[in-house]
Formats: structure tokens, sequence, C-alpha cells
């Protein structure tokens, strides 16, 4: 088991009608609230009318039309803008992972002179950030939770996470009633997303029984409560555990004492996503079996008879290679039976840039330090057994 130093400072406030407490909680800041929000998803639901009636007494600012996939510009840079011309006290972001994510860095840039992109691309080191507070109505990234947030740069296809302890939410309002009305798209994309977090942190080095059963568990619930989502998506028990497990996804906490995995299907998403803008979720989804697939060896077979026999119940009597195969297999079929389109080309990728893919992957995002690393060669391969 690996040393850490562990701190999660965010407040998580959970359930049924917890945004009552949505004023006690901006009173700590001031008065200037930017609220940050996407492209109307919380007009429809009725969220950004409650806010505006439980913060009467308080100023708003507003950054709206947040893009799925955030970008740099305009959102970030017109955050940075407003945060700085009114003086404001505290970012509210009221939506999915997107809104979050572009807040923070947002929150970042407000604290900071020069071009918000250095901090971003880690050529400075942030100093302070405007603190956070988030409602979420997606379940899927766990950014309500960790304190990374991606950010796309279109005109250099970069999609870069940005990871700094000052974008820890200081509060984070989860409640599992706003998930009703995520299209089911986005619920199997949040599923697969979520699946492929905990998978990231499995297939590593260094880990113990606690940590492997707290994944295994996680990747059971997600499919059995992501499933029942999609069926009924009014049903507020699945919404609530999916929403929950969600948000353990990416703050460490599944992978404490392991060895760094290298996160290898980010990598390569984060790419997919960048030249081509869809959904993170589905690129997920997409990527994973292929990667599963190309990474199976004698060294990493352990993990994936593991995985087969504990999360997909597959028989512990089979020949390994065999239970190997065969959890790879569930995986997939697992994926394409919530209906996640599972080639790249259904999501408008073909072969034409995949080589320049390939190359910014293995230039940018360290796989050859990955728990099974991954050369270029090898990326070009996964994305091709992808198309
Ligand atoms: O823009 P609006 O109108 O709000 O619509 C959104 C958007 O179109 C809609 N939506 C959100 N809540 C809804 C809703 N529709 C109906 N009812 C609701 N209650 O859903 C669409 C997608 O929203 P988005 O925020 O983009 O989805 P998600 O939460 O999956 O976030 C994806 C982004 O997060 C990044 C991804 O790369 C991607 O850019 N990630 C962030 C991570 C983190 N901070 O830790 C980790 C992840 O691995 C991931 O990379
Ligand atoms: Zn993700």
């Amino acid at each position: 088991m690996q040393n850490f130093d562990y701190q999660t400072p965010t407040r998580l406030i959970f359930g049924k009608g917890v945004i009552a407490k949505l004023p006690e909680v901006m009173a700590q800041f001031g008065p200037k609230i930017l609220l940050t929000y996407g492209g109307g998803s919380i007009k429809k639901i009725g969220l950004y009318q409650q806010v505006h009636e439980l913060l009467k007494d308080f100023e708003i600012i507003e950054l709206s039309g947040i893009q799925p996939n955030p970008k740099y510009d305009p959102s970030v840079l017109d955050g940075v803008r407003l945060c700085k011309e009114h003086k404001i006290d505290v970012i509210l972001s009221v939506g999915g992972g997107s809104v979050l994510d572009c807040s923070k860095a947002i929150a970042a840039g407000a604290c900071y002179d020069g071009d918000p992109w250095d901090l971003i691309s880690y050529k400075v080191k942030a100093q302070a950030a405007l603190p956070i507070v988030d409602i979420i109505t997606l379940a899927a990234t766990g950014s309500e939770y960790d304190c990374g947030g991606v950010i796309s740069r279109t005109e250099t296809n970069d999609k870069i996470g940005y990871l700094d302890r000052h974008l820890f939410p200081h509060t984070s309002f989860l409640d599992p009633t706003y998930t009703f009305t995520v299209s089911r798209k986005q619920t199997a994309a949040g599923i697969a997303d979520a699946m492929n977090h905990t998978m990231e942190q499995y297939f590593a080095e260094d880990t113990t029984l606690l940590n492997d059963g707290f994944c295994e568990s996680m990747l059971r619930s997600l499919m059995v409560n992501g499933r029942k989502c999609l069926e009924n998506p009014e049903d507020y028990t699945a919404r609530a555990e999916m929403m929950l497990a969600c948000t353990y996804g990416c703050n460490g906490i599944l992978s404490l004492g392991n060895s760094y995995s290298g996160w290898p299907c980010h990598g390569i998403e984060h790419a997919l996503s960048a030249y081509y803008d869809i959904t993170h979720g589905e690129g997920l989804a997409i990527i994973t079996p292929r990667w599963m697939k190309h990474i199976l060896n004698e060294h990493t077979l352990p993990r994936f008879v593991k995985y087969g026999i504990n999360v997909f119940g597959i028989d512990a009597t089979l020949p390994e290679r065999e239970i190997a195969e065969k959890a790879i297999d569930a995986t997939y079929a697992f994926f394409e039976s919530i209906h996640i389109p599972m080639h790249l080309r259904e999501v408008g990728i073909d072969d034409s840039r995949l080589d320049e893919m390939a190359h910014h992957i293995a230039i940018n995002e360290g796989l050859d330090q990955a728990y099974a690393p991954l050369t270029e060669a090898d990326i070009k391969a996964i994305l091709v057994d992808s198309l």
C-alpha cells in the first residue's frame, strides 16, 4: 500500500428539498454571486426560478450558455471578466459537470492577474480561487466532490483536466429529483462515465481488498440503479443511489493507497471530445472494452478475473482466460444494453484523424506510465478497433 495525504473539504448536502439551505450557505461569503449555468435545462425544471427566489437578498450576476465540454473561449474568459468587473464574492454553479468545471476554472482565473490559460495549462500554480457552491443536476462526473475541471480550447484541440486543491467546491447540493429530467442519452452517458472512473482506479497496482470491494460495489450499484433510472426516470431511490455513486467517482477515495493507474481511457477520450465534441461518457463506453482487450495479458489477467467474478458473477471455476474474456464481453454488452452507440463512426468519428489523435494523446497524456503502458501504436490500435 502506497503512502497518501488526503483531504476533501467539500460539504455535501444531499436529498430532496435540501435547497432550502441555500441562503444560509451563501450568506457565508458576501452579497455578490456569479450564477453560472448552461443552455436552459435549469429553467425548464424550475430550478433557476427557485434559486432567484431563495437568493432575492443577494446581488446576482449571470453567466449562461456554458456548453457541454466547456470552452475556454468564451465561457471561462467571460466568467473571469465578470468576476473581476463585479468583484464577485462566490460562484454558484447550477447544472451538470460542464457548468461546474467551467466555474472552477473561472474561480481560479478570477484570482489571477494574467491569462487564465497559464493556470489551466499548469504554467502557473494558482495561489487562490473564489469559493464555489454548486447545485448539481446531472449524475456523472463527480465534479461536485473533486478539485478538477476539464476545459476545452477549440483552436488547439486541447481538452485539459485542470486539477488544483483550491478548486474543491465549498458546498455541493445534491437533490436527486433534479436529475429526473436528464435524457436517456445523458443518463446512460453518466452511468458509463462513473463506471469508467471506477475502472480507472480498479485496474492499478497495489490495490487492496478494501478498495477493490468499494470499486466492485460501485460498479454493481451503477449498473443496477442506472438501469432502473432508464426504465423509470422518476425512481427516486435509484436516482439517489446513482447520484451518490457518481459523487465518489473522481475524488480519489476509491484508490487511496493504490499506485496511480494513469487513467488511460480518460486520456484517450479527452482527445476524442476535444477533436469532435462528442459526449464524454459515450466516448468512454466505446473505448473501455477495446482498451481492456488490448491490455489483457499475463500480468493483467488476475485483475480481469477478479473483475469478472465479483462484478459480473462469472463462474469462478472456468479457465482464467475465459473468465477475463467473458468479463470484457459483459462490459461491452452492458453499455450496448443501455443503448450507448458503441462505435466511433456512430458518434461521427471516422478514420481521417486517428493518427493525429493518437500522436496528440501519446505526447500529452503520459500513458506510457499507465498501469498497462500504452505507446502511440497501442493508442492507434485501440482507436482503430473502436471505429
Ligand atoms: O446545458 P443545459 O441546458 O444545462 O443541458 C445539459 C447538457 O446539454 C443537460 N442537463 C444537465 N442537467 C440536466 C440536463 N438536462 C435535463 N435535465 C437536467 N437536470 O445535459 C447535457 C450535458 O451536460 P454536461 O454538464 O455536459 O454533462 P456531464 O455532467 O456529463 O459533464 C461532462 C463534462 O465533464 C467532464 C467531461 O469531460 C465533460 O466535459 N468531466 C469532468 C470531470 C471532473 N470534473 O471531475 C471528470 C470526468 O471524467 C469528465 O472528464
Ligand atoms: Zn469521466
